[in-house]
């Protein structure tokens, strides 16, 4: 991977106008994720790939770990996310890290007004240069960046608890480091992350790291 094809990915896929939105920086994510920042720091990949950012909190902080970082974020941020984000005024999670009920309702207020992607990269300004948001679904995403060049070292998947997610990424960038969300997610529904996660590691080779809501791949 060149700088070179990043900077034509950036080129192809322009960042919407975000100057005068508000940005939000929260994350749907769970804990656990200092063992992502510390692979940054350690094995200091020089691209990364992000499977659904929803908000981009996540993306900013990975970029945030090493300043050479660059990152494809992967995400359609169709505005079925306006809807999810109503949903979640007044629940825990959001009153966690919005107390005040009036700033629930004005995070609502603003991503329906100016949109999910939009949004998402008003969160990423200042990583004008590093990061690309790529619109689409995974899998049929990743063929594509795949056609274009892109070679990430170190993935990230947040999406949709799909095998095919794994799958993919493996058959396309077999010495990428794999790792990902939703390990916690969720007990009552019998932790599906953890048995997608199980398999692929015993099909493949690998051995799980998990703490919290995080897990990595490793040899
Ligand atoms: C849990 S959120 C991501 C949270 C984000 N990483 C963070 O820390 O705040 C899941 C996101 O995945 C996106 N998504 C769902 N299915 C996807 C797919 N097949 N490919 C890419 N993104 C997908 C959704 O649009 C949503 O924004």
């Amino acid at each position: 991977m060149t700088d070179s094809a990043f900077e034509k990915l950036l080129a192809e896929n322009p960042w919407p106008e975000t100057k005068g939105l508000i940005a939000w920086d929260y994350t749907l994510g769970g804990y656990g994720r200092d063992m992502i920042d510390t692979i940054i720091r350690d094995k200091k990949p020089r691209f990364m790939l992000e499977i659904g950012c929803f908000l981009c909190s996540s993306s900013r902080r990975w970029l945030s770990v090493d300043p050479e970082l660059k990152l494809v974020g992967v995400d359609p941020w169709s505005d079925h996310l306006i809807e999810q984000v109503q949903r979640y005024v007044g629940r825990p999670k959001l009153t966690r890290e919005y107390p005040n009920m009036e700033d629930q309702k004005r995070f609502a207020s603003d991503v329906e007004r100016q949109g999910p992607f939009p949004t998402a990269l008003a969160n990423m300004r200042g990583f004008e240069d590093r990061f690309v948001p790529y619109r689409g679904l995974s899998p049929d995403a990743l063929y594509e960046l795949k056609g274009k060049g892109f070679e990430p070292e170190l993935i990230y998947i947040d999406a949709n608890k799909q095998a095919v997610d794994l799958d993919v990424c493996h058959e396309l960038w077999p010495n990428a480091q794999i790792t990902g969300d939703d390990w916690h997610w969720s007990r009552s529904k019998g932790f599906p992350m953890r048995d997608i996660v199980y398999a692929f590691a015993e099909k493949h080779g690998f051995n799980v790291k998990a703490e919290h809501a995080t897990w990595i791949l490793e040899r």
